[in-house]
């Protein structure tokens, strides 16, 4: 038993890794190992030899067990911190940069200008774009043989069938569309398309958004009011407005609305021409016959109704020169722009 031990010893010397130490395992506790060969030898002794042989070789078993599992417990360490210090992961590297998209300026306009006028209790509805001649144009006091059709070149698909020139037949629809007759406060953001030549001011395919409101005693006064606040929101506080007079078939009176100048405030630069005012939008108390077409009775309803270009909000707040520039998809502006934002355009 002596020997065993000693042998034991040596070969533990001569081990280096986990595996070494299991081939010793087994070649002294396995089952053909040496421990179970001298067991073996058991059935040899005599009764009173068998007690105390068993108890020796228990305790030798007991013995290069432990010995076993310290030395594999070392191991085990050494292996352990040797994997963690080659698998070490260096932290201090740049990872890979995750490319993060961005809104378009024409949607950050579009959805600015729906915030502010759903905080003033409007519902924002849209309408189709593929229209009817009948909304486009009829029932917005647009008789087929009325001359002010010609100032708007349209896409017509079939003759009863149009690409929308203008968001406004979507005041037609929702004063159809609700059957109570009762007060109606929408705007409608939207694509619309007339026949241009795209250049560096227009093009064949823009933005509006449409506001209307109908209820008893609506004046002037209202629409002012609500245009005013809209102004302030989107060019600054200190803006004001001012009305000049227009015409739109649909509406009577007609008005164009134009904001004191937000880049010179109002002494007079490139922007706003010299006259310290830009030109925003168009607008104008509902017409009789467009509230008749509706269903409205005009002796009890009156309205006002709005419409403008987000293309030309954005230009002017942001300094862009270019209405192209919105539809190229040219990562290199709507990169340009988030830069900027509120800046000007690199072209500048
Ligand atoms: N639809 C008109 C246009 O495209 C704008 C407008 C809307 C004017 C509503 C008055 C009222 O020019």
């Amino acid at each position: 038993m002596q020997n065993i031990k000693e042998e034991l010893l040596l070969k533990l010397k001569e081990v280096k890794n986990l595996s070494d130490l299991n081939d010793v395992r087994v070649l002294f506790l396995g089952k053909k190992g040496k421990i179970q060969e001298k067991m073996s030898l058991m059935s040899t002794l005599s009764n009173e030899e068998k007690k105390s042989f068993g108890q020796e070789i228990n305790l030798l078993k007991e013995e290069i067990t432990n010995l076993i599992e310290e030395l594999k417990f070392s191991l085990e360490q050494k292996e352990l911190s040797e994997k963690l210090s080659k698998d070490k992961i260096d932290i201090s590297l740049p990872g890979t940069k995750i490319v993060k998209g961005s809104k378009h300026p024409l949607n950050k306009v579009i959805e600015e200008v729906e915030e502010l006028f759903i905080s003033m209790g409007y519902d924002v509805v849209t309408g189709p774009e593929i229209e009817k001649d009948l909304y486009n144009f009829e029932k917005l006091n647009l008789p087929k043989d009325h001359p002010a059709r010609d100032a708007q070149d349209s896409f017509y698909l079939t003759e009863e069938y149009l690409l929308r020139t203008q968001t406004s037949p979507v005041q037609a629809r929702t004063m159809e569309n609700n059957l109570e007759k009762g007060p109606i406060r929408i705007i409608c953001p939207g694509k619309v398309y007339r026949r241009d030549n795209d250049d560096a001011t227009h093009s064949h395919q823009f933005h509006q958004i449409e506001g209307l409101v109908i209820d008893e005693n609506i004046s002037l006064a209202h629409l002012k009011g609500t245009l005013e606040v809209f102004a302030k929101r989107m060019f600054g506080n200190e803006r004001e407005i001012r009305f000049r007079p227009s015409f739109f078939p649909f509406t009577e009176p007609s008005i164009e609305v134009d904001v004191s100048c937000f880049k010179c405030n109002s002494k007079g630069c490139s922007i706003c021409k010299n006259t310290g005012w830009i030109e925003i939008l168009g607008a104008g108390m509902v017409h009789p016959n467009v509230l008749l077409a509706g269903g409205y009775d005009p002796n009890k309803y009156k309205g006002f109704a709005f419409g403008m270009g987000p293309e030309r909000i954005a230009m002017l707040k942001y300094g862009i020169s270019d209405i192209r520039h919105f539809y190229s998809n040219d990562i290199r502006f709507l990169n340009d722009f988030n830069r900027i934002e509120g800046g000007v355009d690199s072209e500048d």
